[in-house]
Order: C-alpha cells, then sequence, then structure tokens
C-alpha cells in the first residue's frame, strides 16, 4: 500500500485579471515507504506546485492527495501543521529560512515545537552539522 497516493490532481493558477494558467492536469502518484523518486521536468512545468500540493503548502484545483489514507486536502489546517511538523519535509530551492534566526536555530525549530529534550537537540544538532 502507498505511504503516498495523488489521485487525478489539477492546478489551475487565476491571476487578478482572471486568465488562468493550467499547471497540472490529471496527476496520478503512487509513492512507496522506502522510495526515492526524483521529479523532473523544464521550469515551469510544475514540479513546485505539485511539491507544495504534496506538503499541504497549497491546494490543488481538483482532485486527492492521501497520505496513510488520509486525505491531505480535506484536512484543518491544524491537522496540516502537526503533519508538516511530524511527517513532512521539504528543502525548497530559495532555502525559505528565517532570518531572524542563525543557521542552527532554524535548524532546531522543528523540534523545539515538538518538545524534545534540550540534550537531546544538541546532540542531533551536532550529528547534522557534521553531515553538511
Ligand atoms: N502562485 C502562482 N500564481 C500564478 N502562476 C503561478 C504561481 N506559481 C507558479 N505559477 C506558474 O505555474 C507554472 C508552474 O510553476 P512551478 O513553479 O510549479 O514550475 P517548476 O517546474 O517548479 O519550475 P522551476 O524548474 O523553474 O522551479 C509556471 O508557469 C508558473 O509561472
Ligand atoms: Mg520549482
Amino acid at each position: 500500500m502507498p505511504v503516498l497516493s495523488v489521485k487525478n490532481i489539477h492546478k489551475t493558477y487565476i491571476d487578478q485579471i482572471g486568465s488562468s494558467t493550467v499547471v497540472l492536469n490529471g496527476v496520478n502518484l503512487d509513492l512507496f515507504s522506502g522510495d526515492f523518486t526524483a521529479l523532473m521536468g523544464s521550469s515551469g512545468c510544475g514540479k513546485t506546485t505539485l511539491l507544495k500540493i504534496l506538503g499541504t503548502l497549497d491546494k490543488p484545483t481538483l482532485g486527492n492527495v492521501f497520505f496513510s489514507s488520509k486525505d491531505l486536502t480535506t484536512m484543518t489546517k491544524e491537522e496540516q501543521s502537526l503533519l508538516r511538523l511530524n511527517k513532512i519535509g521539504i528543502v525548497f530551492q530559495n532555502s525559505n529560512l528565517l532570518d531572524s534566526l542563525t543557521i542552527e536555530e532554524n535548524i532546531v525549530l522543528p523540534m523545539i515545537l515538538k518538545g524534545i529534550n534540550k540534550k537531546i537537540i544538541k546532540n542531533k544538532l551536532n550529528e547534522m552539522l557534521v553531515d553538511l
């Protein structure tokens, strides 16, 4: 059974003057535990649009995304926030770091929000910085 199942996703952006851009037109995708998947395509083809929908940062115009059988597109904002905190990690092209925090503070912020013990956070941070 897939961990993430994308069913017939459509996304159309409509600008202020009412003209529409169809970006996703019936995308289907199943991802299984342990998968490593690369999404490739020319600039502007809709990779970030799809990623934002999978990460609950945007909603599809039509279609559903199931994460462990729960539909992300009908979750409340609170449920989506918890899912992002606990289950989904996104590294953006433009990094989206919080300017007022140091790199180290940016890294540990999700762990602080989860209430993880300070010593464990410190150890984890040191491990991560070595990996970088
Ligand atoms: N918020 C938005 N409002 C209107 N149009 C948008 C919006 N975001 C993206 N688009 C348009 O949707 C299309 C897909 O954009 P998207 O950023 O998903 O492409 P991409 O595949 O990630 O491109 P790149 O490889 O350059 O990162 C583009 O035509 C873009 O101009
Ligand atoms: Mg992109």
